[in-house]
């Protein structure tokens, strides 16, 4: 069903690498709801294919941009800017990568190079890309950007290694960034704290089947599915949440304020 939420809104979506891709359903949801789309992934994620077929379904185009490289993310938004005909409304940061677990580092033992890579991909991008954005004036005021994280950041998930350091990080540029894109241009920046999803970056997670399971067990909602994250992400870049900035917003069936539940206990029991 469609509320016309982003009639004339135009923007950028980083991260759908497949139908399962939080980016991915939340394309499909902001073309739904209006919106015009410049997809975008690094060019390994694109030599898969798989995009083409969403950019088909969404009307988009598909420009490569490895986040890591700032002449890539200066060559999406410059042809963003063109392909839009001005600036835009939105960009949703849905990017992940640890190579220490990748390489199956605990995270005692990590490596500090690819310590440095996780963070560049997975936090430092945040920052490339509002930088990028501010400085070629691509956002229009009121603008909205959304990154993803999760409650790791927060909270002790040791499994979740050296992501938990990427996604703190992450959360605390959108603050900083946030704070002078809002004084700057009114463009909002918030983190959305998703419950764990099936996706390939989910489940690179070592023991993600208990982890889901119990995550399922402690929310009283129960895990909120990449479609309910799609959709709260469509309002977070629609007009209807414009005083909404600096903000890390759990999505996740009421997980976080959670100490125990009752299907816990009787598990233990
Ligand atoms: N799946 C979960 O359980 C969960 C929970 C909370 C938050 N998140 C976050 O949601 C976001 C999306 O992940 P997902 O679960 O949809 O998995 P996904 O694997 O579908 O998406 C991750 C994306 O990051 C892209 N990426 C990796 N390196 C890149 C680079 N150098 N340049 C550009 N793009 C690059 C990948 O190609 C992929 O499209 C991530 O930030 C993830 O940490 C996921």
């Amino acid at each position: 069903m469609s509320y016309n939420l982003l009639k004339g809104k135009k923007g950028i979506i980083f991260g759908a690498l497949d139908e399962k891709s939080i980016a991915w359903i939340t394309a499909l949801r902001c073309f739904e709801e209006g919106a015009q789309i410049v997809l975008t992934n690094a060019p390994v994620a694109l030599r898969m294919g798989e995009i083409n077929k969403l950019a088909e379904t969404t009307n988009s185009i598909v420009i490569p941009c490895d986040v890591t490289s700032s002449a890539d993310v200066e060559n999406l938004i410059s042809k963003s800017i063109e392909h839009f005909g001005g600036q835009f409304d939105f960009i949703l940061h849905s990017i992940g990568m640890s190579l220490n677990v990748r390489k199956g580092k605990s995270y005692t033992e990590i490596d500090y190079g690819f310590n440095a890579k996780t963070l560049d991909i997975s936090a430092v991008s945040l920052h490339r890309v509002l930088a990028t954005a501010m400085k070629m004036d691509a956002l229009k005021e009121w603008g909205s950007v959304v990154a993803l994280t999760y409650i790791a950041a927060q909270r002790v998930f040791p499994d979740y290694n050296e992501m938990a350091d990427a996604k703190a990080l992450l959360e605390s540029i959108a603050r900083s960034f946030g704070y002078h894109y809002g004084i700057k241009n009114k463009v909002r920046v918030n983190t959305v704290s998703q419950s764990p999803t099936r996706t390939t970056a989910g489940s690179g997670v070592k023991g993600f089947d208990g982890f889901i399971d119990y995550a399922e067990k402690m929310s009283p909602l129960g895990n909120a599915s990449a479609e309910d994250c799609a959709n709260y992400i469509v309002t977070l870049f629609s007009d209807l949440t414009k005083m909404v900035t600096l903000q890390n917003l759990f999505h996740d069936g009421g997980f976080s304020s959670m100490g125990v539940t009752q299907g816990v206990i009787e598990k233990m029991g």
